[in-house]
């Protein structure tokens, strides 16, 4: 009995100096009673090449992105040629580890190889042409892994980023307004289980998003089923407000639909025009004036981050009961698309966890605001 006492009078101790740490809960765990929590992996992570990633993302995460190897580019880059092992590998892992494996994305203006628009003369196909070469390619790759990917962003991107019209792209001028819900049709018939899915960026713009609230309700309107509407969520230290993301999220599931922040990550580096959005084609010329924390994020920086990151899930936590997912877009720091856009060759400071696999300050906020009682 003598012994027990020292015993746990020792732990206690040891406790309360912190060397026992009760074991905090990840991020999986912390909103298990919310919604998904995941990220966007590349190929060293999903391969298990990067082990370290891996490690993180079967720790902390219960949901995976592609970032690239099921665009059309990487996965049907020839007319009869597919390129599925990296998406089978992606798909294996996802599965190994119990995720909610997401597809991304069917059709898209950008990473679309051009045959898909053009005959062997390079002039535009007709519509007909254009949409059996959609068709054939979405029974394809959502056939191939018919309940295994859980969900697919269909159409991304297709709202314009001024004024909330169809964007113009090839999709756009080849086939009509109606290429959206084509896919939405030919998706759920290569899988009918499968939750499908519309994505894009600042949608906290007024003008963007009546442009998906008109394009949702004309797909509903044809009895196509819309699970959830994708914020990608690449936001700025102060851009958008978390009023103008509350509206977005309110007025996206008064349509029916659940909201997920697919893509979510802050770029705390000066940009050039004050970018906003995810425009990939629009870039700059590198210049050091916008790679300020080559060296290291200033503290200062870091809390800033830290307060937006922990704003960000107090809201999603607050409107819980209309969000399925967030997925960040990428692991660490150091494989963020942002260390190479708008201008290639930057350090940046994205993310949750840094270029050692550790997780930053915002990590804890987030746990922190978490453990609190609603
Ligand atoms: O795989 C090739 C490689 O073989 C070649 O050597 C290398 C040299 O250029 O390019 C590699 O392809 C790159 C690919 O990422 C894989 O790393 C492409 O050039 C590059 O453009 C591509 O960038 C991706 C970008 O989408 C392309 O559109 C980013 O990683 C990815 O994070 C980004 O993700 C998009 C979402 O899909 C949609 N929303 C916006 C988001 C950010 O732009």
């Amino acid at each position: 009995m003598k012994n027990n006492k020292i015993w746990i009078t020792t732990c206690l101790a040891a406790f309360s100096l912190g060397f026992v740490q009760k074991s905090e809960p990840t991020l999986k765990e912390a909103f298990q009673n919310s919604f998904y929590v995941g990220a966007a992996l590349n190929k060293a992570q999903f391969s298990g090449k990067d082990t370290k990633a891996q490690e993180l993302v079967k720790k902390q995460f219960n949901t995976i992105s592609p970032e690239n190897v099921l665009k059309w580019g990487p996965v049907h880059p020839k007319p009869e040629e597919y390129n599925f092992k990296p998406a089978d590998d992606y798909v294996a892992f996802g599965q190994q580890n119990k995720m909610f494996i997401v597809g991304h994305t069917l059709v898209w203006h950008q990473q679309t190889p051009d045959w898909v628009f053009e005959d062997e003369a390079g002039k535009p196909v007709s519509r007909e042409v254009l949409l059996k070469r959609m068709e054939n390619h979405i029974s394809t790759v959502v056939g191939r892994y018919k309940g295994k990917i859980q969900g697919w962003d269909v159409v991304n991107e297709a709202i314009a980023d001024q004024g909330g019209q169809m964007r113009p792209t090839k999709w756009l001028s080849i086939i009509g307004e109606d290429f959206a819900q084509k896919a939405f049709e030919y998706a759920h018939k290569a899988d009918p289980q499968a939750e499908l899915y519309y994505n894009d960026y600042s949608l906290y713009r007024p003008d963007k998003r009546e442009g998906v609230i008109r394009l949702v309700k004309s797909l509903q309107a044809k009895g196509i089923k819309v699970k959830a509407i994708g914020m990608q969520g690449h936001y700025g230290l102060t851009v958008p407000t978390m009023e103008q993301v509350e509206a977005s999220i309110v007025a996206f599931s008064k349509l029916g639909v659940e909201v997920n922040f697919t893509e979510l990550d802050i770029d705390v580096l000066p940009n050039p025009s004050q970018r906003q959005g995810a425009d990939i084609a629009e870039t700059f010329d590198a210049d050091q004036k916008f790679n300020v924390y080559s060296s290291g994020l200033p503290d200062s920086v870091q809390q800033k981050l830290t307060k937006r990151y922990a704003d960000l899930f107090t809201l999603f936590r607050k409107h819980q009961d209309k969000i399925g997912r967030i997925t960040f877009w990428g692991v660490t720091d150091a494989n963020s698309w942002l260390n190479n856009w708008p201008i290639k060759g930057r350090t940046s400071y994205p993310l949750l966890f840094d270029r050692q696999y550790q997780p930053k300050p915002a990590y804890q906020a987030i746990l922190n605001m978490a453990a609190q009682k609603k």
